[in-house]
Order: C-alpha cells, then structure tokens, then sequence
C-alpha cells in the first residue's frame, strides 16, 4: 500500500475560504499527486460535542459531502466516508483514552477556546482529541493535512503512539503534520483571529452570493498604513487579503504587493473580490449539480465506509492482540 494520509473534517456548518485554502485544498492535491492512499472523513461524532437537532446534523453530514466533492475530493481516487459507519473508531478511541493523560488533554487550546467560546464542556469535547487520535492511527497514517490550529491534537496523537508503543510494542508509527502556505487564514472583520464558523461575520463562505463576497471584502477591517504591504505581524488585516489573492491566483505576496504599488486600499479590495467569485465559481457551480444527486453520494459515503472498515479491521485486530483483548 501506498503511504497513508488523513485528515477529516467536522460536519458543523458551510465551510469558508479558510477551510478550503487551508486543509481541502491540499487534500485535493495530496489525492491529485496519485503518491498517497488518501483517507478522508466527515467526523460526525466530533461534531457530536455540539448539540444540534437531528434532522440538521444528518443535513449538515451531507452537506459537507458535496462540498468536499465539489472541491474535488473524487471517491474514485479517496476512500471518503462518514466516521460513524465504521465503528472501529470509538473502539480504538476507548483503548487511546485508557493510556492518554488527563494533564494532556487538559493543556489542548482548541478545548479551553471552545469552552471560551461558551460551548459545554461535555466529556466528548474533552477527550475530542483521543477519537481524532484513533482516526489517525485506525489507518497508520504517515501525515495528516490540517490547518494550523490542529497541530497540538497531532503532537498528542503521537504522544499517543509513543505510549503504545512502548506499553504494547511497536504498532504505530508517529503522524506527521502537514500544513498548507495558508496554514491560519485570519477572520476579515477582526485579522487578529483566525477565520471561524463561530464568527460568522468574518468568514467568506465559499457559498456566499458574487454580492455577499463582495461586500464583507470591501468591508474587511485594514489599517491605516498606506499602499497595499504584506507584513502579517504588524499589518495583519492587509496582509491578510494579499495572502488571500496570492493563493487564488498563485502569485507570491511579494508579487501582489508589487503589482498593487500604486492603488488604494478599495481598489484593491474590488480586485480580490473578483478574483475569489471566479476562482469559487467552478465549486459552486459543481455543488449545484451534486446536490440534484444526493442518493448516489449516500451510495459513494457507503463504498468508502467499507473499504476504510476494511483497513480499520486489520489494525483493531492486531491492537486486540497488542493489549490482550481475547
Ligand atoms: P474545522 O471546520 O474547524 O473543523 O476545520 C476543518 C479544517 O480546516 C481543519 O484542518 C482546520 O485546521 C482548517 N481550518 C479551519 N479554520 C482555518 C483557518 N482560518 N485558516 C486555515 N485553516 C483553517
Ligand atoms: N479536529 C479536526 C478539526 O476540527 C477534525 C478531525 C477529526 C481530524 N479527526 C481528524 C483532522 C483526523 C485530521 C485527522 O478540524
């Protein structure tokens, strides 16, 4: 088999250009390069942790299947399917949780932020970690591509392996991270944070109307330097939009300061928001076709469960044997 990579993403809302320049993107071209058996999930189960009515959780899971889709994720070329269909994900979690410390789980920044944020610090939300672990290790995945906020959950995943592998004998190997160039896309109306479903106001969505993109981009919060630069440190909400425009159109930073010398900040602005519409416009029009064929994606999330619980299978009966489950 060919080096494994996973990642997976939570069915919690429409995703944003931080998303998708920042993790789908590069799960695209990891699949694309044809170097890797690319494992790609909808973990449902973390989105557990927040509470959400029935009928919107399961519309959200399919939701995010055609966008995933849609963005090119090709269930031909990927195993893609949803976390909840093969069970060996919280069998495995349970085993993780036994040899994973409280102090670890405690030190997780996503965890405090959340409960910042006001969400429940239910159990799940807390041993979050110890299931994306399992998800990692189910299928011993060399990397995982993940934006920059997931890097301490993929630290404690291989914090996780060490332990097993020195309480049990060598059975997994450490994950690596992978992050794209736009690892923290930051939020438009506030660039000291990073873009997040929880603040709505500062994430394009890549389903947002040419005049919705248009107007949160022309309102993006800058400063008051003048002329276009690119200095996240000291000129985070500028600097922010040029990394955008570089990574929709492939110039560097540099360039696009360059090339902008000489306009203004609305100019500018004017300009990206045209970029981002016809560089979102190939997705949009393809979720528009995929969800007129929501019952053959139900059928592809099905094949891929199976042939993820195929893997997953061989790795739980080895763990079984590692820890002496009879
Ligand atoms: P989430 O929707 O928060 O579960 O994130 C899904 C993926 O997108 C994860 O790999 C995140 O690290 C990545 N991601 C989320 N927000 C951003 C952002 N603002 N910039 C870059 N990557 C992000
Ligand atoms: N915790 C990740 C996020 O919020 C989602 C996730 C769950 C994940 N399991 C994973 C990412 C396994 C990579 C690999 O974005």
């Amino acid at each position: 088999m060919k080096p494994v990579i996973v990642s997976g993403i939570q069915p919690s809302g429409e995703l944003h250009i931080g998303n998708y320049l920042g993790m789908l993107r590069q799960a695209v071209e990891l699949q694309n390069s044809g170097h890797y058996t690319c494992i790609y999930s909808i973990v449902d189960y973390h989105a557990m942790t927040g509470l959400l009515p029935a009928k919107e959780r399961a519309a959200q899971t399919l939701d995010l299947a055609i966008d995933m889709l849609a963005a090119g994720i090709d269930p031909k070329k990927s195993i893609l399917f949803v976390q909840s269909h093969v069970p060996e994900h919280t069998n495995l979690a349970w085993i993780l949780g036994t040899i994973t410390s409280m102090g670890d789980l405690q030190r997780m920044t996503a965890y405090k932020e959340k409960v910042a944020e006001g969400k429940t610090p239910n159990v799940g939300l807390f041993t979050y970690p110890v299931l994306m672990a399992a998800d990692i290790l189910l299928y011993k995945a060399e990397a995982v591509p993940v934006g920059d906020d997931q890097r301490q959950h993929i630290e404690l995943a291989r914090e996780i392996v060490r332990k097993f592998n020195s309480a049990f004998g060598k059975t997994f190997k450490e994950p690596r991270t992978i992050t794209a160039k736009a690892e923290r896309i930051m939020s438009l109306d506030n660039p000291e944070k990073k873009m997040s479903k929880s603040i709505p106001s500062g994430c394009l969505f890549l389903h947002d109307s040419a005049d919705e993109m248009r107007k949160k981009v022309m309102s993006a919060t800058t400063d008051s330097f003048s002329g276009i630069g690119y200095d996240p440190e000291k000129r985070p909400g500028i600097s922010n939009l040029v990394l955008i425009y570089s990574e929709f159109t492939g110039l560097t930073p540099q360039e696009v300061v360059k090339k902008y010398a000489d306009i203004g900040y609305a100019d500018f602005k004017r300009e990206l928001a045209e970029v981002i519409i016809n560089a979102l416009a190939p997705l949009q029009k393809e979720r528009r076709a995929l969800l007129k064929k929501k019952s053959e994606i139900l059928r592809a999330l099905q094949a891929g469960a199976k042939k993820a619980q195929k893997i997953a299978t061989q790795t739980m009966e080895e763990v079984r044997a590692k820890v002496g489950l009879v």
